[in-house]
């Protein structure tokens, strides 16, 4: 089935993998809104892409998401879909570096509280006569956590517990609950806050194969190597795994 002419609320949109996203998107005629913190940025990706609708908001912040939704309401706009693609994501070594209290609550709140609070808005306002889409975009670290990763992947995977949680509980509803695991993508993220020097994959092919994915109706998508190969580590040695999984991640981060 095409994903086509519905509307689309996709959070971290102005970058990376969102941004190749929102573009196919448009593309396939869909009304796309992105947002984000950085105003700079989603007019960047609007003077490329035009037809994207941008709203600045921090999804931190439970006001800005109310803001958001009231504007939408005022608007008329019923979103079918929303996807919970923006993240943060940093190395932290607790025994060397101290992160303030405040911004370890923002950091877990980008990740997991807001992308919660944003599915409960976008169920309140579905329009339960047509098919509506939430897609959460997580990581292979909610398989088996990346160790100097921390708080990645314990909001990964919160965001990876609270997706099945929500696909049991709207089994009988109109709503498709999909998670995505994206491998290596070649990104800020990837780029610049990790440094990652392994082979990584373009956004665009990235958002082409999910985009096939959600047109095909699957629930889950994690096409990387690394994701079966984690999943059966995780069933036969967790954690021998783990300690492998650090290793291995702190060489490729040139984390000390
Ligand atoms: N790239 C990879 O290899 C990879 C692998 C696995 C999973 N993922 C996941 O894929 C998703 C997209 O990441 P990416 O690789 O495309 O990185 P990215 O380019 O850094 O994208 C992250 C986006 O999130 C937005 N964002 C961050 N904090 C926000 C906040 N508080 N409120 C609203 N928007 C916020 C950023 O915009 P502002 O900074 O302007 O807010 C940015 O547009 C993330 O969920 C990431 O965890 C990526």
């Amino acid at each position: 089935m095409d994903f086509t002419n519905k509307t689309v609320l996709l959070t971290g949109g102005g970058t990376g993998i969102g941004f190749a996203l929102a573009q196919l998107l448009v593309q396939r005629r869909n009304r796309v809104i992105i947002i984000g913190r950085r105003l700079d940025k989603l007019q960047e990706a609007q003077q490329l892409v035009p037809a994207l609708q941008i709203f600045q908001c921090d999804v931190a912040q439970p006001e800005a998401i109310d803001a958001l939704f009231a504007t939408l309401h005022t608007q008329g706009i019923v979103l079918d879909a929303l996807v919970n693609n923006a993240a943060v994501l940093e190395m932290w070594d607790i025994l060397k570096q101290s992160i303030p209290s405040a911004e370890i609550f923002n950091r877990l709140s980008i990740n997991l509280a807001g992308p919660i609070c944003l599915t409960q808005c976008f169920i309140r306002q579905a329009d339960l006569k047509r098919k509506n889409y939430i897609i959460n975009v997580t990581t292979e670290a909610a398989i088996m956590p990346v160790p100097i990763l921390p708080l990645y992947s314990a909001s990964k995977t919160g965001l990876s517990v609270f997706t099945q949680s929500l696909r049991v509980q709207l089994k009988n509803q109109p709503f498709v609950v999909m998670e995505v695991m994206p491998p290596p993508v070649e990104s800020r993220m990837t780029t610049q806050d990790l440094r990652n020097s392994g082979p990584l994959v373009l956004a665009a092919n990235f958002a082409a194969g999910l985009l096939k994915k959600i047109e095909a109706g699957k629930l889950y998508y994690a096409p990387g190597a690394n994701a079966w190969q984690l999943r059966l580590i995780r069933r036969l040695a967790p954690n021998v795994g783990l300690h492998l999984v650090d290793k291995l991640s702190r060489q490729q981060l040139h984390a000390v």
